[in-house]
């Protein structure tokens, strides 16, 4: 980790409506003595923000320096990259603005964090940069928010507790009650227009991870059935092909504690069969409507980015991921919940991930890595001190398909 660097953290995307809550989150909460810088490319927009948190910083944190950065500039990109130790990048779509920072962190060796939940992003920034950011000794870490971590780590958490040297098979079901901000339903319609590329992608990715992989037997599969009843999860289940379970696999991948022979399967719990139809049609319209110029536009009209939900909104909102886990003859229910899982938990957690890169005691590894492979423990522990909770239920759990 680059220490003679000018900043601790630089975050950009603040002026948006995830970066707000993560500039706040961050100079409420880091240790006296962080060094913090706001990064964007409206200099009158992050100069607003900056006056916000002067109400907010905790003791001995001072008030953020400020940097012009835009997505569409590398030099400005470059110039972040190498006075920061860690960057948070807040700036969505991902395929549409990443790219650039994920090029500029590789190059300098920065650590770096952000929240997209697209797959085809994350497959191409691993076939560009994953490379270079083993030389250089990046660590390139997508989906550190409510997309992947609760799901990343409560599986790290539930195999730590199962017997080692066996085959195991975990199943996420997921309970989340909120609504979602214009950068995310932007981000998601760009990615149901892209699937046919999305899975191109992931097969050039497939290849060249087979190419290289270090032969030590192990076997990491992914688990899809159609809708089935579950007991734990309360009724009713849908497997989600979400980034989650492409992220949970890729942890089993670099991690050998998940044993010779791992399946993940990951799923909404649904509650009633009604509820899977109706969640089927919905995400199937938007599907369809995403796939053509005009109709995509519409959808696209019906958030605006910088949206988000008010703050009552989201102290109703909720979140519970159950894991049922079955390996050695033993099974297991562990579970992590919390509150708003898509702007209020996810800028925790996103926040103390990069704490947790910046001053924690976390296990050696370079290139693009998953939250369990490089934080594990150490943000897992951040995390129920900041209120989010990792539970291990002591009766016994039903088998997991
Ligand atoms: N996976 C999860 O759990 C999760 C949860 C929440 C959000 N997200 C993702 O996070 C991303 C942001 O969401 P959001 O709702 O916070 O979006 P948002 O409110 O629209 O914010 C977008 C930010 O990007 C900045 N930006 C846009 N174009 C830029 C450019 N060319 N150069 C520099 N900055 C630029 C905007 O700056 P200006 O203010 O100057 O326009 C703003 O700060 C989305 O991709 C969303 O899907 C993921």
């Amino acid at each position: 980790m680059p220490a003679e660097r000018a900043y601790d953290i630089v975050l950009f995307g603040a002026t948006g409506f995830t970066g707000g809550l993560t500039a706040d989150y961050l100079a409420a909460h880091a240790p006296a003595g962080t060094r913090i810088a706001l990064a964007g490319r409206n200099p009158a927009k992050l100069a607003a923000v900056a006056e916000r948190l002067g109400g907010l910083c905790a003791p001995g944190v001072e008030v953020p320096a400020l940097l012009p950065a835009d997505a569409g500039d590398p030099v400005s990109l470059a110039r972040l990259a190498a006075d920061a130790r860690v960057v948070i990048s807040t700036v969505g779509p991902y395929l549409r603005y990443g790219e650039p920072l994920v090029a500029a962190c590789a190059a300098a060796g920065t650590g770096y964090l952000d929240l997209t939940g697209e797959p085809e992003f994350v497959d191409t920034m691993y076939l560009r940069y994953h490379a270079q950011a083993l030389a250089t000794g990046a660590r390139l870490i997508h989906a550190a928010g409510f997309d992947s971590i609760p799901h990343d780590l409560g599986v790290l958490f539930t195999v730590a507790q199962m017997p080692t040297g066996v085959p195991l098979a975990v199943n996420g079901y997921v309970q989340a009650r909120g609504t979602f901000s214009g950068g995310t339903y932007h981000s998601a319609i760009g990615a149901l227009a892209r699937v046919r590329e999305a899975g191109r992608i992931a097969r050039q990715r497939q290849a060249l991870e087979r190419a290289g992989a270090p032969v030590d037997g192990r076997r990491v599969r992914g688990a899809a059935r159609p809708p089935h009843r579950v007991e734990v999860a309360g009724g009713w289940v849908l497997a989600l092909p979400l980034i989650d379970a492409q992220i949970v696999l890729a942890s089993a991948r670099a991690l050998p504690e998940y044993g010779p022979d791992f399946r993940y399967g990951h799923y909404l719990a649904a509650g009633s069969l009604a509820n899977v139809a109706l969640i089927l049609s919905a995400v199937g319209g938007l599907a369809v409507a995403a796939q053509a110029g005009p109709t995509r536009r519409l959808a696209l009209k019906l958030r605006l980015p910088g949206d988000g939900p008010d703050e009552a909104t989201r102290a109703r909102s909720r979140f519970r991921v159950t894991f049922a886990a079955e390996g050695g003859g033993e099974t297991l229910t562990t579970w992590v919940a919390g509150g708003d899982p898509g702007y209020g938990e996810t800028s925790k957690m996103l926040a103390e991930a990069a704490l947790c890169l910046a001053f924690d005691d976390v296990p050696a590894c370079a290139g693009q890595v998953t939250t369990a492979q490089a934080l594990g423990r150490p943000l897992i522990d951040r995390l129920i001190s900041a209120g989010i909770e990792f539970g291990t239920d002591s009766r016994p759990a039903a088998t997991p398909a």
